[in-house]
């Protein structure tokens, strides 16, 4: 089996406030792993931190991508070696369309890939029968990036983005959060098409529910910083039973 992520003893403070203390992680391709943990455990900050996201200090540990350091590359360089983050909170970009915006995006990683780039008309059929598995309306796409969308929009659109660049790594943070009961198979089902034996995902959830229609490999728990303990999918069935009190102290 081909390791795709290996995290040791990573530690990050963000202004001098200690955020990561000792996060250890592998993922193998193939793949799907949920982190789930209180608000503020550092979730978001280890995704983010895997794309790329300045402002962080690393302090401790190291981070590797296919075998290779991942911390010394741009955010750039890692997005077209295949790590994708679909946000927690999905950035709106006003005055460039959602259409453009992936079309420039995929055109990148064409061009990375020594492959020919693609016209608007040819992405846009490409793309239509991706949106609409999604049940994203067409308009959606013509629309500047996220300006005005819902919550739920906002958060298929990420996944919409991820269809279409088909990444090695996919992180998806709180894909499920702001979501109504249909659009999360929805998106569940859409996750699941991703699936392969080549391709690692890493999810970040709150909700047990997720992971009854994408169920996955692992299920970590993440509190103060560290993983504390790594289960099964059954995991994510006891911690909604029981909390994370129980836990507390666990893994110092
Ligand atoms: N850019 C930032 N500016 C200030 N504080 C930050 C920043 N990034 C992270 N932190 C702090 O780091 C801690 C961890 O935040 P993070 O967003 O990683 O938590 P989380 O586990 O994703 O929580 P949630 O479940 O609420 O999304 C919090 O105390 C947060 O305030
Ligand atoms: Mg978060």
């Amino acid at each position: 089996m081909n390791t795709m992520l290996e995290i040791k003893e990573l530690c990050v403070d963000f202004n001098d406030k200690n955020i990561l203390r000792g996060v250890n992680l592998t993922i193998q391709a193939g793949e799907v792993h949920a982190i789930m943990g209180p608000n503020g455990s550092g979730k978001s900050t280890l995704v983010n931190l895997l794309a790329g996201r300045a402002g962080y200090q690393v302090t401790a540990g190291q981070v590797l991508f296919q075998g290779e350091d991942l911390l010394p590359m741009q955010p750039e360089e890692r997005a077209k070696a295949g790590i994708f983050l679909g946000f927690q909170y999905p950035v709106e970009i006003p005055g460039i369309s959602n259409a453009l915006f992936m079309k420039t995006a995929l055109n990148a990683q064409r061009r990375h890939q020594h492959l020919a780039e693609m016209e608007a008309m040819d992405f846009r059929s490409h793309t239509r029968k991706m949106a609409k598995s999604l049940g994203l309306e067409d308009g959606l796409l013509l629309r500047p990036v996220n300006v005005g969308f819902s919550g739920g929009e906002k958060k298929r659109n990420e996944l919409f983005q991820m269809m279409i660049l088909q990444p090695c790594l996919a992180i998806l943070d709180e894909i499920d959060s702001g979501l109504d009961i249909d659009a999360l198979v929805t998106v569940a089902s859409g996750i699941n098409a991703l699936r392969t034996p080549q391709r690692s995902i890493l999810m970040v959830t709150h909700y047990q529910r997720l992971l009854n229609d994408v169920v996955p490999d692992r299920v970590h728990v993440m509190m103060d910083g560290r993983i504390v303990l790594t289960g099964s999918k059954d995991l994510a069935m006891e911690l909604e039973e029981k909390g994370y009190g129980w836990l507390a102290g666990a893994g110092q």
